[in-house]
This record gives structure tokens, C-alpha cells and sequence, in this order.
């Protein structure tokens, strides 16, 4: 059965002292709820060990790195590779985000060499894709999100392609307060889902959890999560106020 997953995207946001704030009172909202939804936050990759141990063993709250090196350990300097961050028990990295994209030049075979260094380290990759604006307005996204998730994932063995979460986030939507409607996104996630399919038959594709991006917030998250191919949401900006954030959990 697949998970339902909501994933704070917390971004170069917060000093360490409010980063670990915030968890812990995601941590005790968490406590407070029933979900079956897995929770995960996504932080600077300095603040995941502290924020490991305010949350504490056996968690349900889970950490995700944002980032991870295309290249293994060696002489790349300031770079934090897939296995270090595996050594350091970090059990989830967001990969190939549209920031990453437009703003630090990661292209399609990038992303892929950086899935693939996180599922050889043993790290479960969020694979973000997702169309910009104008591409949407040409109406051609499907023919991009192809590209997209062709390029990273389509080399992958059964086996791995199980261990991946796909994010969906169109560009357009990301921070600006417009939202996909939930059409929109099912309609998307639908035709990833179906790419999975025909690489990698109708069991895996019925297994991956496909998340929704952009925008979300507590007052549209129910809808967009109640779409049969929407499995939670990646989530920004509603990521940094904590009962905003768990009241979204809720919804998935
Ligand atoms: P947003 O960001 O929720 O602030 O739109 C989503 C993301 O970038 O992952």
C-alpha cells in the first residue's frame, strides 16, 4: 500500500534556535494527532542532527535533507555527499527542486546522478519536477514533466524506482499563493503515474506516493489530497508555522 506523505520544505529558512523551536513543536502537534500519513521535515542540512535528537528516536516525525552532492566523498569542497548524509542516519533528500533547477543550474542529468548517488547510499529521494509558467500556458507541461522524470528515474531498477517519492510542483505555483486546482494536479499526477507504469508495470506505479506542491495550504490541502493520485504534499511557506503545518497533515 502506498504512504500518504507531507513533507515540509523549510528552505534557507530560520536561525538553528528557531529551526529547533519549530520542530519541537511540530514534534508535540504530531503527538496529538492520528495520522497514517508520514510526516517529514525538510531543513538545512546543519540542523538535521540536532533536530534528530529534539525529535528523538522512533519519531514519527521524520528529517529530510534538501540537497545532496553529484559527486561522492573526496576533494569537492563544500558539497555534502549521499553517503555522508546517509552515515549521519538522515533518511530522506529532496532532489532536483525547481529552486535547485532555475537558480543553481541543475539540469535533468544532474538530478538523475544525484538520485541515483541517494539510492546508492541508501537515502529515499523526494524527485521534484514540475513545468514554469509559460510552459503551461502552451499547454505542453506533459511533455516536459516527461522529460523530467524520464531522465531522472527511467534508469532506475524496479526495486529503486519503489524507493522514490515523485513531487509534483508546478513552477507557477510555488510560493506565489496560486494554486493548482485539484484537477490540475490529479490530472498531472495521473499521467506520472501512468509513465511509471509503462517503465515499470502497474504494481510500482499503484506502490509510489506522488505528492502535490505549491501553495498548499490548510484551507486547499483537502481537496488537492482527497484526488485519487495526490498522496500528500510537499510543502513550503505552510511549513514554517507549526499548527498550520500539522493542521495539513491532517488533511492527508
Ligand atoms: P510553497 O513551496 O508551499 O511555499 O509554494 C513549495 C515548495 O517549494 O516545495
Amino acid at each position: 500500500m502506498r504512504k500518504n506523505i507531507v513533507a515540509g520544505n523549510w528552505k534557507s529558512n530560520k536561525t538553528l534556535t528557531q529551526a529547533l523551536a519549530l520542530a519541537e513543536e511540530v514534534k508535540t502537534l504530531a503527538s496529538q494527532i492520528t495520522t497514517e500519513a508520514e510526516i517529514i521535515l525538510g531543513a538545512t542540512s546543519l540542523y538535521l542532527l540536532p533536530i534528530k535528537k529534539v525529535l528523538g528516536e522512533g519519531s514519527k516525525v521524520k528529517i529530510s535533507a534538501q540537497n545532496t552532492s553529484a559527486y561522492g566523498q573526496g576533494a569537492f569542497t563544500g558539497e555534502i555527499s549521499a553517503d555522508q548524509l546517509a552515515s549521519a542516519e538522515i533518511p530522506y533528500v529532496i532532489l532536483g527542486h525547481s529552486e535547485r533547477r532555475t537558480l543553481f543550474g541543475e539540469t535533468d542529468d544532474i538530478i538523475q546522478v544525484k538520485v541515483k548517488q541517494a539510492l546508492n547510499a541508501g537515502l529515499l529521494p523526494i524527485f521534484c519536477c514540475g513545468e514554469p509558467f509559460e510552459i503551461r500556458q502552451a499547454g505542453t507541461q506533459n511533455d516536459l514533466v516527461k522529460i523530467q522524470v524520464e531522465t531522472a528515474l527511467f534508469g532506475l531498477s524496479d526495486e529503486e524506482m519503489r524507493k522514490v517519492v515523485i513531487a509534483y510542483e508546478p513552477v507557477w505555483a510555488i510560493g506565489t499563493g496560486l494554486t493548482a486546482s485539484a484537477q490540475q494536479a490529479q490530472d498531472m499526477h495521473a499521467f506520472i503515474r501512468s509513465l511509471i507504469a509503462i517503465k515499470f508495470g502497474k504494481e510500482t506505479a499503484h506502490e509510489i506516493s506522488i505528492l502535490y506542491g505549491g501553495s498548499v495550504k490548510s484551507s486547499n490541502a483537502a481537496e488537492i489530497f482527497g484526488m485519487p493520485d495526490v498522496d500528500g504534499g510537499l510543502i513550503g511557506g505552510a511549513s514554517l508555522v507549526a499548527d498550520e503545518f500539522i493542521n495539513i497533515v491532517k488533511c492527508a
